[in-house]
């Protein structure tokens, strides 16, 4: 019997290398600057994918993912609800991971470089979805995704982000609540997985 332990863990269907895998170990190595922890697969990912799980998307659902990291959350909406995907991220060193994953789990996922606050109205109106794990974890962080949120609500883009509870999201969360007539759940995702995490579901204002 073979003693080498898999360098793979399946979340919700996506496969995702372990750090101990060759080729991320080669990525690693490659371009180790990385600067806003989009370097590994973050727990809110899995709840989003588990709340996505109890509440399915329409098929072909457009999706931002924002704040992307290795981009799993777009790829579980693309396979599981055939979305069209673009992940967003400030650091273009997290896009050759994503890519990698991509590849592993045949679907498409487009990248955009820009920081959240820079996405405009022109660009949301190309999405019905936008969604967002572990992104608001520094205090001015809080501001510009209020206002992308706001944005995203005013021009017909529900969203979905989530957080294990830090101050800068509940704060976000609050204003979601009071302004745009938002929700927040806490969301706990049982055994192998084990995390909890609050999620916002910002409806969409028409
Ligand atoms: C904690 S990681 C979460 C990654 C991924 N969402 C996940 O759950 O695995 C935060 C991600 O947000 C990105 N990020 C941070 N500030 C950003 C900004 N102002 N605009 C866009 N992306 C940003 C980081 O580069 C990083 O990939």
């Amino acid at each position: 019997m073979s003693s080498v332990k898999p360098k793979s863990k399946n979340y919700f269907g996506i496969d995702v290398l372990k750090m101990s895998h060759p080729e991320i170990r080669h990525l690693k190595k490659k371009s180790d600057d990385h600067t806003h922890h989009g370097n590994k697969v973050w727990d809110s990912s899995l709840v989003l994918m588990d709340y996505m799980s109890a509440f399915p998307l329409k098929r072909k659902t457009r999706v931002l993912e924002v704040g992307c990291g290795w981009g799993i959350t777009g790829m579980f909406c693309a396979k599981n609800f055939n979305a069209e995907v673009t992940g967003v991220d400030i650091d273009s060193y997290v896009f050759p991971f994503l890519q990698l994953h991509a590849r592993l789990n045949d679907v498409e996922i487009e990248t955009v470089q820009a920081d959240f606050g820079k996405i405009n109205g022109e660009m949301l109106i190309e999405f019905d979805l936008l969604v967002g794990g572990d992104i608001c974890f520094w205090d001015d962080m809080t501001k510009p995704l209020f206002s992308l949120v706001k944005r995203a609500h005013n021009h017909g883009v529900r969203c979905l982000i989530a957080d294990p509870g830090r101050s800068p999201f509940d704060k976000l969360a609050e204003k979601a609540c009071k302004q745009l007539g938002a929700e927040v759940e806490r969301w706990n995702v049982p055994h192998p997985h084990n995390v909890s995490c609050d999620v916002l579901d910002v409806p969409p204002l028409f």
